[in-house]
């Protein structure tokens, strides 16, 4: 797993409330008075991303700040003066991102640029640790240079293989692809490929930056 850092001007906000999110994993759990809030977006066809965006809320909530996660969906806004940093961790699905990814990156850009943002992308091409290179992987290329958007932190992340979900179709077009690739081909298998503990190292690691950046946005405005 490689991680692509840079450094992000700070922007504070903050939300004066206090709530029970049920988070994706199921448990409740207590946020903080004044927490922060990191808004997390997922975009998920057989719910692995989904799962990925529960176990980084977890993470992250652990870290003292407050998430929301939402779906991605067409039409998803963010409302910039709710959050202090935005996550997005999406699937591939035959060479392809959500457009709903597109269309909330260029609606949001001037925002998601001068806050600290996640990129989380999922892949079977990850299962490959020579493809968790940012720049070797190329649908995430691909994804960067078609926005122009510069996450904080991107992470490719390997997904799920789990034929028994999969129609007919889907199912033989996968089969076909991990023959060529030399993946598993035998369609009752569902292997996962994730590898969870750097999912949440990066969900850390992010939270981190997150609660450093509001740091010196609070010196800035006190000074
Ligand atoms: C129909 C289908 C198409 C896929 N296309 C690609 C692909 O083009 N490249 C790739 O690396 N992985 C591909 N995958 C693998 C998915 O990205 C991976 O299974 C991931 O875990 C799916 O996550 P999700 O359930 O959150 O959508 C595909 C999977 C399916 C089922």
């Amino acid at each position: 797993m490689l991680i692509l850092h840079n450094t992000k001007k700070p922007m504070k906000n903050a939300t004066p409330e206090m709530t029970l999110d049920e988070n994706l994993s199921g448990n409740p759990m207590p946020e903080k008075k004044n927490a922060g809030r990191v808004l997390l977006f997922y975009s998920s066809r057989f719910g692995h991303s989904r799962k990925i965006a529960g176990v980084v809320a977890d993470e992250i909530r652990n870290s003292g700040l407050a998430v929301d996660v939402e779906e991605l969906r067409h039409g998803a806004t963010i409302d910039p003066r709710r959050y202090v940093g935005a996550g997005f961790i999406v699937s591939v699905r035959y060479g392809f991102f959500s457009s709903a990814l597109y269309e909330v990156v260029d609606a949001h850009k001037a925002w998601l640029d001068a806050t600290p943002t996640l990129l989380m992308t999922v892949s079977l091409t990850a299962r490959k640790p020579e493809k968790r290179d940012p720049a070797k992987h190329s649908y995430t290329r691909r994804l960067l240079k078609k926005t122009n958007w510069t996450p904080t932190r991107v992470d490719v992340v390997a997904g799920a293989l789990e034929y028994p979900r999969y129609g007919a179709i889907d199912r033989a077009c996968i089969q076909l692809i991990m023959l060529i690739t030399g993946g598993e081909a035998d369609g009752r298998s569902e292997v996962d490929y994730t590898d969870w503990d750097g999912v949440r190292g990066t969900a850390r690691s992010y939270a981190k930056e997150v609660i450093e950046s509001e740091g010196r946005a609070l010196t800035a405005l006190a000074s």
